[in-house]
C-alpha cells in the first residue's frame, strides 16, 4: 500500500486549528454536538471488548432505518464511513483489478484504490450536465477485470443525487457483470426530497456505507457501517475489521446508538436546519453574479464555481479569504477539480457564521477578480 496524505485532510479545519477559523464553511456535516445533547449516562458502561460485528442495539437501529430485507446480520460497524471505505477497497481490490469510480468524490473513495495500485476508470461528472451520472458511462467503462463500481449519493461535493431508477440501473449493470457496487450513502438522511432505498436492500451485489458523522453531527464518534447481504463478503469484511482493531470502541458505539435512537425527532430538526441554511445560500447565490451553481438535491454542501468568463486570480481569492477574513471553504483541488470550484458547507455554520462567511467570499472575489 502506497499511502499518500490527501489535501482534504492535510488542509482540514481540524488540522489547521478550529480556533484560527472564524467563518468555517469547509465542513460537510451539521454542527457538532456534545455528549449532553445525546443524554447518555455511561458511568456503568462496561469497557470490555465489544461484539465484533457491532453493538446489537445499534445494529437493530441501522437495520430498521435500512428497511427489509436488511437484517442485523447484514451490518458491520466500522471506524467511521472512512473505515468502511478502507475495508471495502482493500478487501475487493488488488493491483490486478480495475475500479470504476465517480469523480469528483470524497477523496478516500479514490485515494485508497490508488494506494492499492489497481487500474481506475474515472466517470467525471460535469457542471454542464448538472453533475448527473449517466449509468451508460459506467457500463462502457467496464473491463474483464473490473471488480468494483463506486458511486456516492447524495454526492460530496456537489449535493447531486441518484434517483431510485438510476440507482437500480447502476446495480443492474453490476449484477450483469458479477461485480460489486459500492454506494457511499453517508448523506442519505439529508436528501431534500424522497430518499432512494438503501442500495444494499436492492441486491446482494450492492454494498452501502454510512456513518453517524454527518447527519448526527458527531464526527468525533468514529462509528460508520457497511450494509451488504452477501454473507461471504461480510465475513471477509469482518476479518479485515478484526485484523485492524478486533472490534469497535464500546464508548463510540454507545454514543452512536444514542444518536440513532433520537430517530425522527432529530432528523426532522436536522431537515429544518438544512432548509434554513440552504435558503440563506440560495439568496446569496442569486445576488452573486460572479458565481454559478448546480443546486444540490441533498446533503449540506454545494459546489459553485466562478463563472468561466470571470477573470479571477484563484490564488489571491483563497489567500484573501483565509488571511484577511479567516474564512474557509473546500477548494476545488480537494476534489481534483479546478480551483474555480469551491465546496461551501451550509449545515455546520450557525446562521451568523454562514452569513459572515458568504460575505467574506464576495469580498474576496472583489479582491481577486480583474486584478483588483
Ligand atoms: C461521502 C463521504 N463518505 C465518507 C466520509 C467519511 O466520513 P466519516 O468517516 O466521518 O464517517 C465522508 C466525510 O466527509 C464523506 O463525505
Amino acid at each position: 500500500m502506497n499511502y499518500v496524505r490527501m489535501p482534504i485532510e492535510v488542509e482540514s479545519p481540524e488540522e489547521r486549528g478550529y480556533a484560527s477559523i472564524r467563518f468555517n464553511l469547509a465542513e460537510s456535516s451539521v454542527r457538532d454536538r456534545t455528549i449532553a445533547d445525546l443524554g447518555v449516562d455511561w458511568r456503568d458502561l462496561v469497557l470490555a471488548y465489544a461484539d465484533h460485528r457491532g453493538r446489537p442495539d445499534l445494529l437493530s437501529l441501522i437495520a430498521a432505518r435500512a428497511g427489509a430485507p436488511v437484517r442485523e446480520a447484514d451490518i458491520l460497524t466500522t471506524t467511521g464511513a472512512a473505515g468502511a471505505l478502507f475495508i471495502i477497497a482493500t478487501s475487493l481490490l488488488t493491483a490486478a483489478d480495475h475500479l470504476v469510480v465517480v469523480r469528483p468524490n470524497y477523496a478516500t473513495n479514490i485515494e485508497t484504490p490508488r494506494a492499492i495500485g489497481c487500474a481506475i476508470s474515472f466517470i467525471d461528472l460535469a457542471f454542464e450536465d448538472g453533475f448527473a451520472l449517466d449509468p451508460a458511462r459506467i457500463a462502457a467503462a467496464l473491463r474483464p477485470n473490473t471488480r468494483l463500481i463506486s458511486v456516492t449519493t447524495p454526492h460530496n461535493p456537489t449535493g447531486a443525487m441518484l434517483d431510485a431508477a438510476t440507482l437500480r440501473q447502476v446495480i443492474a449493470i453490476a449484477e450483469a457483470r458479477s461485480v460489486n457496487v459500492l454506494v457511499d450513502e453517508t448523506y442519505r438522511d439529508m436528501a431534500f426530497g424522497p430518499q432512494p432505498p438503501v442500495a444494499a436492500s436492492l441486491s446482494p451485489s450492492a454494498i452501502s456505507v454510512s456513518s453517524v458523522s454527518k447527519t448526527y453531527g458527531i464526527p468525533g464518534v468514529r462509528v460508520g457501517w457497511i450494509v451488504c447481504r452477501d454473507a461471504a463478503l461480510m465475513t471477509r469484511f469482518l476479518a479485515a475489521k478484526e485484523q485492524i482493531g478486533i472490534c469497535g470502541s464500546v464508548i463510540d458505539e454507545r454514543l452512536a446508538q444514542a444518536a440513532l435512537a433520537q430517530g425522527e425527532t432529530w432528523l426532522s430538526s436536522l431537515q429544518a436546519r438544512l432548509r434554513e441554511g440552504f435558503a440563506t445560500i440560495e439568496a446569496w447565490m442569486a445576488g452573486e453574479p460572479r458565481l454559478e451553481w448546480v443546486k444540490p438535491a441533498g446533503g449540506c454542501v454545494c459546489f459553485p464555481r466562478v463563472r468561466p468568463d470571470v477573470p479571477v486570480d484563484v490564488e489571491i481569492f483563497y489567500r484573501v479569504l483565509l488571511d484577511d477574513h479567516a474564512a474557509m471553504v473546500g477548494p476545488g483541488h480537494w476534489f481534483e477539480m479546478d480551483q474555480r470550484f469551491m465546496r461551501i458547507g451550509y449545515g455546520w455554520p450557525l446562521a451568523d457564521e454562514l452569513a459572515g462567511g458568504l460575505a467574506a467570499i464576495s469580498a474576496s472575489l472583489d479582491a481577486a477578480v480583474g486584478g483588483g
